[in-house]
């Protein structure tokens, strides 16, 4: 890298805590150890679709694009609204270790999809005289990316940014462990109330398609049941078995009881309702039926929902997101042709040209973290009747 080096940063795809200390790491780094001059893209791709409509209407020229971003760097061009491209210095970073959200905005760009969108993009891109991509986020932003990668001579690094963890090559990903610790401090909120009325409450976490979130909540913030993608589709029969397993553990001392299911369980049955919801109602109703042992249990369900996304990065995810800044600047610094996606392997910081990430969590990684749960979470000893032990009634 050398200082006539530009590189642009953009956050795409839904926010995820760490975003902003990336943002600042990736900034300062590029300019204290490299003197590269940096560009921040607001709302991800979509910034760069946008000003590429306003060249096209002919509502900006380029040269109105450039004088816009040499006028108008640093918190001032953060907060013009009309202002796609910032240039940002040490200065305009400052105060962002902390903050969740991204100051750049995030957004999903499905004009993205569009080749020759991407088309006007790059020309756009080269216009600036950017020569490097940093691309922040989940499943959908890399592959934005590789394709970037692939149709210009850009050089393009991925950053994998979401709550989800679920991005191929990669151990975790910035803001999973953020999500974790946030969602763990509902449940327990949850779970006081849960604990005064002797309720059950039915939990949704986020995650899209992954169980990921859903798993490490459940086991860090001592849940009883969690309900996951990888398990495959809510059935009647996994209801009832959740339904005889909460009883059973009631029988032996559980008062209250939390539930997670993971958005991305699906049901087996047409319904309005989401699997979360069926779920809630089918335990009320076990709880109701004539034989219940605790007919009193009431069941409660809420949805966690985007307050997963929100809050201050943890510690662990502010270290990320230094460590991932520094290894997309040394690599853009030692290997300047070379484009691809960072991530953590063995607790290192890995990079793997794009597409060849290996799945991130094997079955076997993601089962072996489930049935830890479901042990932990045991009220009654497994297989009681051949240890010879008391059987609770
Ligand atoms: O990918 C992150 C995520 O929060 C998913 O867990 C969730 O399914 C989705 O984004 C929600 O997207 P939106 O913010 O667009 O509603």
């Amino acid at each position: 890298m050398n200082e006539h080096q530009t590189i642009a940063m953009l956050f795409s795809g839904g926010d995820s805590p760490g975003m902003n200390p990336l943002l600042r790491a990736g900034v300062r780094l590029a300019q204290n150890r490299h003197h590269a001059t940096v560009l921040g893209i607001k709302d991800g791709y979509r910034g760069i679709v946008r000003s590429c409509r306003r060249l096209r209407s002919g509502e900006r020229t380029i040269a109105e694009l450039e004088s816009e971003i040499i006028a108008h760097p640093g918190h001032e061009g953060l907060s013009r609204r009309s202002q796609d491209f910032v240039l940002l210095d040490c200065a305009s970073v400052s105060s962002l270790s902390g903050r969740g959200g991204i100051v750049l905005g995030a957004a999903r760009s499905p004009e993205f999809h569009d080749a020759s969108i991407r088309k006007q993009a790059i020309e756009l891109l080269s216009s600036l005289g950017i020569d490097v991509v940093i691309a922040c986020g989940g499943n959908g932003t890399l592959a934005g990316a590789e394709k970037l990668a692939h149709e210009s001579s850009l050089q393009v690094i991925g950053v994998p940014g979401t709550i989800d963890n679920d991005v191929a090559g990669t151990e975790t990903t910035l803001g999973f462990d953020t999500a974790v610790n946030t969602a763990v401090s509902a449940v327990e909120r949850f779970g006081d109330t849960a604990a005064s009325h002797h309720r059950i409450m039915v939990l949704e976490t986020m995650g899209r398609g992954s169980g990921a979130l859903a798993r490490s909540t459940a086991l860090a913030g001592g849940v009883d049941i969690v309900v996951t993608p990888e398990r495959g589709p809510l059935t009647a029969e996994k209801m009832q078995g959740i339904g005889r397993r909460l009883e059973r553990s009631m029988t032996s001392g559980l008062d209250y009881a939390i539930v997670i299911v993971a958005e991305g369980v699906r049901s087996e049955r047409d319904s309005e309702k989401g699997p979360t919801m069926q779920l809630a109602q089918f335990l009320q109703g076990h709880f109701q039926r004539a034989e219940s042992l605790f007919p009193d249990v009431e069941v409660r369900a809420s949805v966690l929902g985007h307050l997963q996304r929100g809050g201050g990065p943890s510690a662990a995810d502010r270290l990320l997101a230094a460590r991932f800044a520094e290894a997309a600047c040394d690599r853009i610094a030692l290997e300047p042709e070379s484009s691809g996606v960072l991530g953590v392997c063995r607790g290192g910081i890995a990079f793997y040209p794009f597409g060849a990430g290996r799945n991130r969590v094997s079955s076997r990684e993601s089962g072996e973290l489930y049935q830890l749960q479901k042990s932990v979470s045991r009220w009654l000893p497994e297989n009681r009747h051949s240890r010879g032990l008391p059987i609770a009634h």
